[in-house]
């Protein structure tokens, strides 16, 4: 049987590249679209220009798409500059994949695309399923209403439709966790004011699992993807330092010192998003991590 293509937007960055592995050892066939030349002897690298609206037009004939594609978040001060090329680097990707679809009249059987649980706002201890209203008014909240607005606009390409709004993504090779991982094994483990804030997750590896229940169909539309237990930001911290280095000093740091330190970009640390996976819980969908210890233990051990 022909193996079914798969191409990831965005695929060369942290969860794209555990994807990649995860959807080639399942059997399918792996194209990324990244803005540089690279080559892997496992998966097809093809090129885009976001600026240029350029895309190689072998990357359209596939079966399913997942745009992951984005600038990193937390990764530079939120300047005005910045927050431009966070909000366009979603956009345009969505932009001119939809027009490369719509100008070939190609229908995929999936399209899935990232979002991300920033786009419920800061909301103390409220539960927050998939029917949450959208109340918040900071970047985060703005930046991932346009995004997912433009993802939508691909609903009509696709046999099946998801957007996927992800927490904290667990993996020990980026993102907020591998921040903490250096301290920790340092012997130092910070709360950030009084730890009360909310925080949802998902280990690397379920969301390549929820990934592939959007390909299958097994979900559709506004999914959150984040593990059935959030945690406060002390309790968070807590089950890191149990994870990594049980001897570490777990201690607070001022809010009003990491919005010194950070700016605009401290709320990303700050605001609480306790955010309940039910859409998965609905379609019957199995956590291998659903606690976070050991979701920790898994990718510190595995270097995942
Ligand atoms: N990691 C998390 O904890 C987390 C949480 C919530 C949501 N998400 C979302 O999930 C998606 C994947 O996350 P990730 O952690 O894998 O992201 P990532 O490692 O930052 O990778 C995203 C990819 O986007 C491309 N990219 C970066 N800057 C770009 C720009 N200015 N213009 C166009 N393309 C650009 C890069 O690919 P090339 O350099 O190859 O072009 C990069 O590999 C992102 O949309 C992210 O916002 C992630």
């Amino acid at each position: 049987m022909e193996k079914q293509k798969v191409l990831i937007a965005g695929g060369s960055g942290l969860v794209g590249s555990f994807l990649a592995d995860y959807l080639y050892d399942l059997g399918y066939k792996v194209l990324i679209l990244s803005r540089s030349d690279r080559s892997h002897p496992k998966y097809t690298y093809l090129k885009w220009d976001l600026d240029r609206m350029y895309i190689d037009s072998e990357a359209l004939k596939v079966h399913h798409i997942i745009n992951l594609t984005g600038a990193g978040i937390a990764d530079k001060r939120w300047t005005a500059s910045r927050k431009k090329e966070i909000i366009d680097s979603r956009v345009l990707s969505a932009q001119l994949l939809h027009k490369g679809l719509k100008e070939s009249n190609h229908k995929l059987l999936s399209y899935t695309s990232a979002s991300a649980i920033g786009i419920y706002g800061d909301r103390a201890d409220e539960q927050l399923s998939e029917n949450a209203s959208i109340t918040g008014v900071d970047f985060m909240v703005e930046c991932c209403k346009v995004w997912e607005a433009e993802a939508k606009k691909l609903e009509a390409y696709a046999e099946n439709f998801s957007i996927l709004r992800i927490g904290i993504v667990i993996s020990s090779k980026g993102g907020a966790l591998s921040k903490f991982i250096l301290p920790l094994k340092l012997g130092q483990a910070s709360y950030f004011g009084n730890g009360a804030h909310y925080y949802s997750w998902v280990h690397i590896e379920d969301l390549a699992k929820i990934i592939v229940s959007s390909l299958t169909a097994e979900i559709s539309g506004i999914v959150n993807a984040v593990s059935p237990t959030p945690l406060t930001n002390k309790e968070f911290m807590r089950a890191c330092k149990q994870a990594i280095a049980s001897y570490a000093l777990l201690y607070p740091v001022p809010s009003f010192v990491m919005k010194l330190a950070m700016g605009e970009m401290s709320k990303v640390i700050l605001n609480s998003n306790r955010v309940i996976p039910q859409k998965l819980n609905e379609a019957g969908f199995k956590f291998k991590f659903p606690e976070l210890r050991e979701a920790v233990e898994d990718v510190v051990e595995r270097e995942v």
